[in-house]
């Protein structure tokens, strides 16, 4: 069976003391959870305390971007040794405001995931079409071409350290969460092209997470589809009854 994985994407949000503080709360507010995996990731000045402050808990850290090389000449980057080293156990990669805004592309998404390997950490590797791209009935190409370039010479055994992120561009942000019925078209869809690249077992473990949206009061409608493994939150994870209420989804 895979265990659901809820993570926190807090973006550009929370001084120290405001990430502290909510760590704090979720910490106490979670400590009972076990069959959950809980991800929070804080901004880059923020990640050494608050992975200090969860320390011993059941809370991880990720990071929210890298850059994929080890240390050298790169003046404003931060590397995956370096997030390892303040606390981080995975890193979000390619997510759509990175490749939107930031001008990443499969290419770069895919050294980042190898360097994060390489680095003992674990990528949640974000995918997902616009509405145009969706609308114009170019979605499956879309996700096909995330998929195979963004995981492009991944082996096997590394592929356990990979976590998908389907994240439709049109409901990130927006309000407009896809309906469990869009979801789990996407999620199958998604798995399958695992299945052709990696083979039934890596197929059948990875978990493949929804993102956009995500609400105490559509998570357990998206939760109960058989091909989602748990959900990135942006907005809903920055208010701590909001997040413990999407954590302790109701399983049905
Ligand atoms: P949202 O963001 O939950 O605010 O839509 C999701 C994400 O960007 O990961």
């Amino acid at each position: 069976m895979r265990k659901p994985i809820i993570a926190g994407n807090w973006k550009l949000h929370k001084t120290l003391s405001e990430a502290l503080a909510l760590v704090d709360k979720l910490k106490n507010d979670l400590a009972s959870v076990k069959d959950v995996e809980i991800v929070v990731a804080p901004v880059f000045t923020a990640l050494a305390t608050v992975a200090r402050a969860a320390n011993g808990s059941n809370i991880e850290i990720a990071a929210q971007n890298c850059y994929p090389a080890v240390t050298g000449a790169f003046t404003g980057e931060v590397s995956p040794t370096l997030l390892k080293d303040a606390g981080c156990r995975s890193i979000i990669i390619g997510h759509s405001e990175r490749r939107q805004l930031f001008g990443e592309n499969d290419a770069l998404i895919n050294t980042k995931i190898k360097t994060t390997h390489e680095a003992g950490l674990r990528a949640i590797f974000c995918i997902g079409e616009t509405l145009a791209e969706r609308e114009g009935g170019r979605m499956f190409d879309v996700l096909k071409r995330q998929v195979s370039e963004g995981l492009k010479g991944v082996d096997t055994q590394s592929m356990q350290q990979v976590v998908i992120a389907y994240e439709p561009v049109w409901a990130i942000g927006t309000g407009k969460v896809a309906s469990n019925k869009q979801a789990q078209e996407a999620h199958a869809f998604v798995r399958n092209l695992v299945r052709e690249q990696f083979g039934d077992e890596v197929a059948a473990e990875i978990r493949i997470l929804y993102g956009g949206s995500v609400k105490p009061d559509n998570v357990d409608g998206l939760m109960a589809m058989p091909d989602v493994d748990g959900a990135l939150v942006g907005g809903a994870s920055l208010k701590a009854e909001d997040f413990v209420r999407i954590v302790r989804f109701n399983k049905g």
